[in-house]
């Protein structure tokens, strides 16, 4: 199918976003280039919605293919659904719902969207992975990296938080203010720290940033944090926050699709969409 014969008919599935505020959500944007590109009759629209049961409500009433959970619901959509992953269940938050003939299974793709971006990059396998951050992205970031052989260090401004996380993981913790930039190959930042409208601050010293070190921001607005700028000026190899997105994006397009993902497209458009004009 060509962009021109993407119309919307009596067979088109129905997809979205659930998430509070949804308003400059880039999902609508990534999965309908997607889904054009690779001709899937699907149209893929954003949904504000408060009540999250009332959401699976609909995706069952509607019966939608799939959806993307986004905040707030990230944990409260798992007791809704019939079936979750494996990795779902041990990252505790669902990011993916999909609907199969009525059975809703619930997924987290994050953690594979930011393990890739960064994969590409470098070979995770016995790299020592400092995680800046301690929430639920950081958690869904140090399961993927494990995944791929990373040893973790959770560093975390808040101790109690950051040595809870490390337990569940099996990983390190050390505060924040402890990170040596000898001590690791790759290093994540899954704060919102330098994230808009506060772009100039970082959430470490440019001293912990070594040259050949990979360094990974998860942030997207702006896509050049100024972590990703002091890193770069510092010799580090930097990876920006469209990796993660359009990774988790290209797995949840793949989940629902059977299809492999336009990856190139899906970062093109988000990248697109991401830069004034
Ligand atoms: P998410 O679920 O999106 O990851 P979160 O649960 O609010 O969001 O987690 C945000 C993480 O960023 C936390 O680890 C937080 O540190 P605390 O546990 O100390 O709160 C960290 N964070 C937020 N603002 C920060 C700042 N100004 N400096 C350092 N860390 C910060």
């Amino acid at each position: 199918m060509t962009p021109a014969d993407s119309k919307i008919d009596a067979a088109t599935r129905l997809f979205g976003v659930f998430g509070d505020p949804v308003g400059h959500s880039l999902s609508p944007v990534m999965h309908n280039a997607a889904f054009r590109t690779a001709g899937v009759n699907g149209a893929y629209l954003a949904f504000r919605i408060t009540d999250i049961a009332e959401g699976v409500r609909a995706v069952r009433a509607l019966n939608m293919r799939g959806v993307s959970v986004t905040i707030p619901h990230k944990v409260s959509v798992m007791p809704l659904l019939d079936a979750l992953t494996p990795l779902a269940r041990n990252i505790g938050a669902v990011n993916t719902i999909t609907n199969d003939d009525g059975m809703l299974e619930g997924d987290n793709t994050d953690a594979k969207g930011a393990a890739d971006a960064l994969a590409r990059q470098t070979d995770l396998n016995g790299k020592r992975v400092a995680i800046l951050g301690a929430g639920g992205a950081a958690r869904a970031v140090a399961f993927g990296v494990k995944e791929k052989g990373a040893r973790v260090t959770i560093l975390n401004r808040t101790v109690e938080k950051g040595e809870s996380l490390a337990a569940a993981l099996d990983a390190a913790f050390l505060p924040l203010t402890d990170l040596r930039p000898d001590r690791y190959e790759v290093l994540i930042n899954t704060t919102p720290v330098g994230m808009t409208p506060r772009i100039d601050a970082m959430p470490l010293p440019e001293t912990a940033l070594a040259p050949g070190m990979v360094v990974m921001d998860i942030i997207y607005s702006p896509l050049r944090t100024r972590l990703l700028e002091t890193a770069e000026q510092r010799g580090c190899i930097v990876v920006d926050g469209l990796g993660m997105f359009v990774g988790q994006g290209a797995a949840q397009f793949e989940r629902w699709t059977g299809k492999p993902a336009p990856l190139a497209e899906m970062t093109r458009r988000v990248a697109e969409a991401l830069t004034p004009s």
